[in-house]
This record gives structure tokens, C-alpha cells and sequence, in this order.
């Protein structure tokens, strides 16, 4: 019995070893979408050392991104080199050197070991992204895609790689948040899924793991509780700085729920919530909101475009 525990042991670690041999080192990151999710994924991995081509629909774009990364970077160094200027300055050169921009995904993607989608939040515009990238990637390319509440599986059976797909979820603003769950279809091989902890990592974040479940951990516990504080307020029990300052103060959240859907933009819960809704129709806790309608249908979307529940300058 001692032996054959040895040996389990002894086998189960030259396993390990192997599959962890086999791991493909992700040097060269191509990132789809450069809005708020994108922009900061690419500068995370661009300051981490990996080559980044971030790709969007338009230069105008692209620049918009450019300049968000440059004033972020600035921020980031002047806490991190606080003591150290000159380190901080030679901190951005290296990382805006990591970082090239594209309006054509296809042409970029040729010599990529990942790539990242962090698209519009609609499964068949990303599907056909995909597809197409698809042709053109090479074989050892992992495709992930940073959806909050899509599928991961539907977006992997668009594609002819389904064990090198997964899902990467940052969080919103990447720079400073440190988690990411790593997303494993029943299709993601070993090796595509710990090839994904290891890139989560080496971007400085701590990675979780879980199941291809809706919302996975943390959005299928936040957003129904953001869209309880909406109905609060739709039914006029309370006001919207109430409810925001009462779950600061009372329940030491760093944001109220009124701040936090601002931030996450509100066309983004709009697309989660509707998409649970079609999903599970009598769940209350999927019920679309009027008001979250309303808002989105007058392009108030938060503080990307200057207003949301509240108004930014
Ligand atoms: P966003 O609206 O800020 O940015 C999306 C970008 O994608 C835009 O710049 C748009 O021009 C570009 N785009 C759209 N279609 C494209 C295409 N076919 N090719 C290239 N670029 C294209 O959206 P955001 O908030 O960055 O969200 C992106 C993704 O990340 C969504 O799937 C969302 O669910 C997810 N996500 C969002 C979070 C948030 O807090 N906003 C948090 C975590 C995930």
C-alpha cells in the first residue's frame, strides 16, 4: 500500500510535470477591442513584458485607447516610482514599446500565442470575430474572450479550436483590479486552461477558476444585486445617493451599486441582464428594469459617455 502510494505520488507529480512542460509560454498577445476592457488589458500585459497588438474599428479609436493607456500609465508610475522619476519615465517608454495598434485583426494575428476578445457584449458578433480569426491564426494560437455573461462554449463551437479556447474575465479598471477568472469549457484542454493561469499571473493578477456557468463567480452574484437597487429606486422606496451611501457605509463596499453600474457601463448590464432573462424568464432576479432601458436607449451608458445615473464632466 506504502508503494503504491509512492508510486501514485511519484506518477501523479511526473504528470504534473509533464503537462506543466508542455504549457505554452504566451510572449506575443493580440487584443480585440480597445474600450474600456481592452484598453486595459493591453497596457497590463504590454507593462508585464508581452508584445501587444490592440485592434479596434477605427485610428480614431485606437488613439482615444492610446492616449487612455499613456494617462493611466502615468498615474500607475507615479505611485509605483514615486521616489524614482527617472526609473518611471524608462517604465513607460519600455511598456508603450511593447504596444502596436490595428484596424485589421486578420493581419495581425499570424504570429500570435493569444488572442484576447474583449468586444461589444453580443455573442454573434463575437462568434463571427472568431470565425474569421479562426482561418487566420495559427494552430498553437489560445483564443479567450473576456465576456461577462456569454457562454464561452458557444463562442469555442464557432471555431475549429474548441481545446484552445477559454475564458480570461478581468476586472474593470484592469490596472488596478486583481482578479481574473479563468474559464474552462468542457472542451478547454489542461494545457490551454493552465497556459491561461500562467499568462493571468504573469500579468500581475491572481486568477480563480471556474466552470462555464452564467456570471461565473462574481457577476452572478453582483448583478442581481445591482439590479435589486435599481428596483429599489424604481419603486421610489429610496433614493439613489441613499442607496449608494447606505452599501458604502453599511456595508463597506467601496462603490454603491448606482457608482458601480456607472463605471461597469449600463449598456454592458443591460446586454447580462437581458441575456439571463431570455435564459430563465421567471427568475425575479433576472427581470429587466425600465429605467436600466431608458437609460440605454438615450445613450446614457455611464461614465464612458459622460452620464449614466449620474452626470461626470
Ligand atoms: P466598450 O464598449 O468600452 O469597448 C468595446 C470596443 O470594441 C469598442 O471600442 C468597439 O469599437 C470595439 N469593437 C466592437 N466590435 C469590434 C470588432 N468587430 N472588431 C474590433 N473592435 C470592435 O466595452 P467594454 O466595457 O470594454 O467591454 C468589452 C467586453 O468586456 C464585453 O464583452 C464585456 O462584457 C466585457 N467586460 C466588461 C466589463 C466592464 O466593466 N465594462 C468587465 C469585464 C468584462
Amino acid at each position: 500500500m506504502a508503494f503504491a502510494t509512492r508510486h501514485f505520488v511519484r506518477a501523479a507529480s511526473s504528470d504534473a510535470a509533464t503537462a506543466a512542460a508542455k504549457k505554452l509560454l504566451i510572449k506575443h498577445v493580440t487584443i480585440i477591442g480597445g474600450g474600456l476592457m481592452g484598453a486595459g488589458i493591453a497596457q497590463v500585459a504590454a507593462a508585464s513584458g508581452h508584445t501587444v497588438v490592440l485592434v479596434d474599428q477605427s485610428d480614431e479609436i485606437l488613439k482615444k485607447s492610446t492616449k487612455g493607456i499613456e494617462e493611466s500609465l502615468k498615474r500607475v508610475t507615479k505611485k509605483k516610482f514615486a521616489d524614482k522619476p527617472e526609473a518611471g519615465a524608462e517604465f513607460i517608454k519600455k511598456t508603450l514599446k511593447n504596444l502596436t495598434t490595428s484596424t485589421d485583426a486578420a493581419s495581425v494575428v499570424h504570429s500570435t500565442d493569444l488572442v484576447i476578445e474583449a468586444i461589444v457584449e453580443n455573442l454573434e458578433v463575437k462568434n463571427e470575430l472568431f470565425k474569421t480569426l479562426d482561418k487566420f491564426a495559427p494552430e498553437h494560437t489560445i483564443f479567450a474572450s473576456n465576456t461577462s455573461s456569454l457562454q464561452i462554449t458557444k463562442m469555442a463551437n464557432a471555431t475549429t479550436r474548441q481545446d484552445r479556447f477559454g475564458g480570461l474575465h478581468f476586472f474593470n479598471p484592469v490596472p488596478m483590479m486583481k482578479l481574473v477568472e479563468v474559464i474552462k469549457t468542457p472542451m478547454t484542454s489542461q494545457k490551454t486552461f493552465e497556459s491561461l493561469v500562467d499568462f493571468s499571473k504573469a500579468v500581475g493578477k491572481s486568477p480563480v477558476s471556474c466552470k462555464d456557468t452564467p456570471g461565473f463567480i462574481v457577476n452572478r452574484l453582483l448583478v442581481p444585486y445591482m439590479m435589486e437597487a435599481v428596483r429599489l429606486f424604481e419603486r421610489g422606496d429610496a433614493s439613489k445617493e441613499d442607496i449608494d451611501v447606505a452599501m458604502k457605509l453599511g456595508a463597506g463596499y467601496p462603490m454603491g451599486p448606482f457608482e458601480l453600474l456607472d463605471y461597469v457601463g449600463l449598456d454592458t448590464s443591460k446586454y447580462i441582464i437581458d441575456g439571463w432573462h431570455s435564459l430563465e424568464p421567471n427568475n425575479p432576479l433576472f427581470a429587466p428594469s425600465p429605467l436600466l432601458n431608458k437609460l440605454v436607449e438615450e445613450k446614457k451608458l455611464g461614465k464612458k459617455t459622460g452620464e449614466g445615473f449620474y452626470k461626470y464632466k
